[in-house]
Formats: C-alpha cells, structure tokens, sequence
C-alpha cells in the first residue's frame, strides 16, 4: 500500500486515489494500523512491565481488558502463555483490587527463574501455574479441577499462536467459559504482518482471529463481539490493537 501523508495540507492518499482527513477518524485507523504494524515489527511490546514483571502486550489492549475484568469480575481467569508472567500478574493485580477471583496460567515451558520470581511475588496467592502443553487433555482436567461449581471463568489464550494450536484451545477450554464471559484468542494482528520484514506469508490465513472466526461459525453457543467500551468521549469506534476479532463471548 502507497500512503502519502501531507500535514500541511492534513491529507492522506491511499494508492493515488481520493485523499482522506488527516485529521478524521478514517485518517487516524489508516495512521494506527500502520502504526501497530510497525511498532510489532520493532518488538515495542517487548518494552513494557508490570509490577516489576516483563508484559509482552499492546497497553491498549491490557486497558481494554482491564474494563471487561472490571465489568465480568470473574471468579477464575485461566490464562494460556505465561512467559516472564506480566500477563499473569496483570490479571492477578485486577484480582487483588476487585477483592474476587483468581488466575491459573498454563505454560509449556516455565523458565526456573521466572518461576522464582513469581514465587516471591506478593500477589502470588492469587497464582497458579501449571506446566505441560495446553492442549493436552491432562493438563486441561488439571486446570477444570482448579474451577468449583457455580464460578465465572474467563480465558485468555497466549501461547503458541498457530492456527492448530488457537484452535484446539479453543475447543478445550471455551466450555469452561461461563455464558456472558469471554474467551480471548490473542494475537490476530498476524493476519496483517505478512508484508512486515519480521512477519510470515502464511499469518494471512493461518492466525488467531482466523482460528476464533472459524470456531464460533460452527457453534451459535459464542460470537465475536468487541466489548463495548466503558467511556467514550470520542467518535472513535475501532481499537488500536493486537487482538482484531479476539473477543469471543460465550452467549448461552
Ligand atoms: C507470547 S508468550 C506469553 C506472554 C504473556 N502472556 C505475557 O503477556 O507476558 C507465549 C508463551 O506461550 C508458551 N507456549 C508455547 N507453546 C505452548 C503450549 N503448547 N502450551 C502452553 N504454553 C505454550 C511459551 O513457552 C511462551 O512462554
């Protein structure tokens, strides 16, 4: 895509044809979507912590989640993908300060020092981590006998981000996904990243926001739906984000 940005005359031509606003909202999604990504392309959210913990996320994105977590106030997030754990206790710092739920992180590969680390974290009561795969059918009843009878669960899946993979999670862990609450297929930004130099030609088709368009086509128990935002002063409508069509919500 050819973009010709023009500040002095507050135009942007796409591909030689009609300019758009610069300064409109049109202006600004042609502006971020550039923006994401190049920022993914230069690891910006491999700059961010949290609580002292490396957080591999978009902050918009852990905003918005923060306003859904505020909303659902789950009794349980089950969170695939742990890496140094910011994710983790993200969620669990939610927790602390709703005073309800908890979080159970699922990690093929948990670092021995990032184990420590997260040993000795304060909120580490409001932590379980599991090691295996999370699509092995031990590990999965592991985590379901985590959950008591009569608990929201939320799910945040972050871990191998193949199309296999999200979906096979997909299948295994949106049952435990209470009606009205979420199962989030992070990372979609991939279907975007094919032309980026660090992106791949196959994430056009074979990427999150695929698997999750797929999985809910063939089952009316879930939609895609953005949760709505909790403020908006602005005429914006679309976020600025790394999880595009992410948002699944059990609705039966
Ligand atoms: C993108 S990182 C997670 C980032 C973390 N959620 C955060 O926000 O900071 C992906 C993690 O998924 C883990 N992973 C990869 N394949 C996995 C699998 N089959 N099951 C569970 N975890 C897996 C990796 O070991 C890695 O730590």
């Amino acid at each position: 895509m050819k973009l010709e940005i023009d500040t002095d005359k507050g135009e942007i031509v796409v591909d030689g044809s009609f300019p758009v606003d610069l300064w409109s909202d049109q202006g600004f999604k042609l502006l971020s979507d550039l923006w994401v990504k190049a920022g993914w392309n230069q690891k910006h959210v491999y700059t961010f912590t949290w609580f002292g913990i490396p957080i591999i996320q978009l902050p918009e994105d852990m905003i918005r989640y923060q306003e859904v977590v505020c909303a659902l106030k789950p009794d349980v997030i089950i969170e695939t993908g742990i890496a140094h754990g910011g994710s983790l206790v993200f969620s669990a710092s939610l927790c602390k300060m709703l005073g309800k739920g908890r979080v159970i992180g699922i990690d093929v590969d948990i670092r021995a020092h990032n184990r420590a680390r997260l040993e000795k974290h304060p909120l580490i009561d409001l932590i379980t981590m599991v090691e295996g795969s999370s699509t092995d059918p031990a590990i999965v009843e592991k985590v379901k006998a985590e959950i008591r009878p009569g608990e929201t669960v939320m799910v945040v899946l972050d871990s191998d981000h193949s199309y296999a993979h999200v979906t096979a999670e997909l299948e295994a862990y949106a049952p435990l996904v209470t009606p009205g609450s979420y199962i989030v297929s992070t990372d979609g930004v991939m279907r975007n990243l094919t032309d980026v130099p660090r992106g791949q030609p196959h994430w056009g088709d074979e990427n999150p926001a695929q698997a999750a368009i797929d999985f809910v086509s063939g089952d009316p128990t879930y939609v895609i739906e953005q949760p709505a935002w909790a403020f908006n002063e602005s005429t914006l409508l679309d976020p600025v984000t790394h999880w595009p069509d992410a948002w699944i919500k059990r609705v039966r």
